[in-house]
């Protein structure tokens, strides 16, 4: 019997003080709802559904509903599911669904692929009874506003001038969206899973997929643990961050070490801006960032400096 653990995370950036509150507080909501499920015995799997599933429909994060807004001012979602068996399901490009991450389950344990895009997605919804929602309301005000000035700014394809040309991690702002999440758990019977959910980043190219999907990349869980990422995207699947962290667990480095060296690597590689959470096979847990914030949960107390490097 294993000590059953999660952790979950809210994205990265730089969430301005008036909205921390809610980020710091929807985590660890998200993180008491996973730990719930292990302590009535159920499945890291379904501890890490739940949690994402909560924060899919909490609006503050950048998933599900309040997912931030491609280019041409519609919502288009990513989401990811791996257990410690390696078994993985993820979607990506999903305009009309409430809850995405039900989806990639679906991916994983009702087909024999692992990543299903586009179109496609709402015939394996239908087919499998996943929740539909009408994709307006997935747009919330606070995403609407942001979009609409950064069109007024003439921006194009979150290629943001200032934003590229900055070295700052402090320019990033929760309005740019980075706030994916992701939980990560470990079962009483040792068991594995991460699931991540995002709507990607703000005015990306219509069709644009992130790391999330990519196995490997934004997420990845084996028999040594779990990693989530959130970020850059783009700058996470050049480093294949979640597996890079993974491997260093899979090496016996401990959770802390491996989570700081994983985002020292992304800065020393591409210059990347992301975060991680970590778990591994004995409920150790430990977060890194290389932006200012990163909300994190546990379920167990408040986390309120979410800065840096920690173990949780
Ligand atoms: N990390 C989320 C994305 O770039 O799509």
């Amino acid at each position: 019997m294993s000590d059953a653990k999660i952790i979950v995370h809210g994205g990265a950036g730089t969430i301005r003080p008036r909205l921390w509150a809610a980020y710091r507080d929807g985590a660890h909501v998200a993180a008491g709802i996973g730990q719930q499920v292990l302590n009535r015995g159920g499945s890291a799997l379904d501890a890490v559904i739940e949690a994402v599933v909560n924060m899919e429909d909490n609006p503050v994060f950048n998933c599900g509903t309040g997912s931030c807004l491609t280019y041409d001012g519609r919502v288009e979602c990513d989401a990811f599911v791996m257990t410690s068996d390696l078994r993985v399901g993820a979607v990506s490009i999903v305009t009309n669904l409430r809850n995405p991450v039900r989806l990639a389950r679906v991916v994983m344990e009702q087909t024999v692929h692992h990543v299903i895009a586009g179109e496609a997605t709402n015939r394996l919804a239908d087919a499998h009874a996943i929740e539909k929602i009408d994709p307006h309301a997935l747009i919330v005000d606070r995403r609407r506003r942001r979009w609409q000035e950064m069109m007024d700014r003439g921006l194009e394809f979150m290629v943001d001038p200032e934003l590229e040309a900055s070295d700052d991690p402090a320019d990033l702002t929760d309005e740019d969206a980075m706030d994916t999440v992701g939980a990560c758990a470990v079962d009483r019977e040792g068991r594995v899973a991460v699931a991540g959910s995002t709507g990607g980043i703000m005015l990306k190219y219509p069709g644009r997929v992130g790391d999330t999907p990519m196995p490997g990349a934004g997420n990845y869980a084996g028999p040594a643990g779990a990693v989530a990422c959130t970020g850059h995207g783009e700058a996470i699947m050049r480093v294949c961050l979640a597996k890079y962290c993974y491997d260093l667990l899979e090496q016996g480095v401990p959770v802390a070490e491996a989570a700081s060296r994983s985002i020292s690597h992304l800065t020393e590689r591409v210059q990347g801006f992301a975060g991680l959470i970590a778990i591994d096979a004995h409920g150790n847990r430990a977060w890194a960032t290389s932006t200012p914030n990163i909300p994190v949960g546990i379920p167990e107390r408040v986390i309120d400096d979410s800065s840096g490097q920690h173990p949780a």
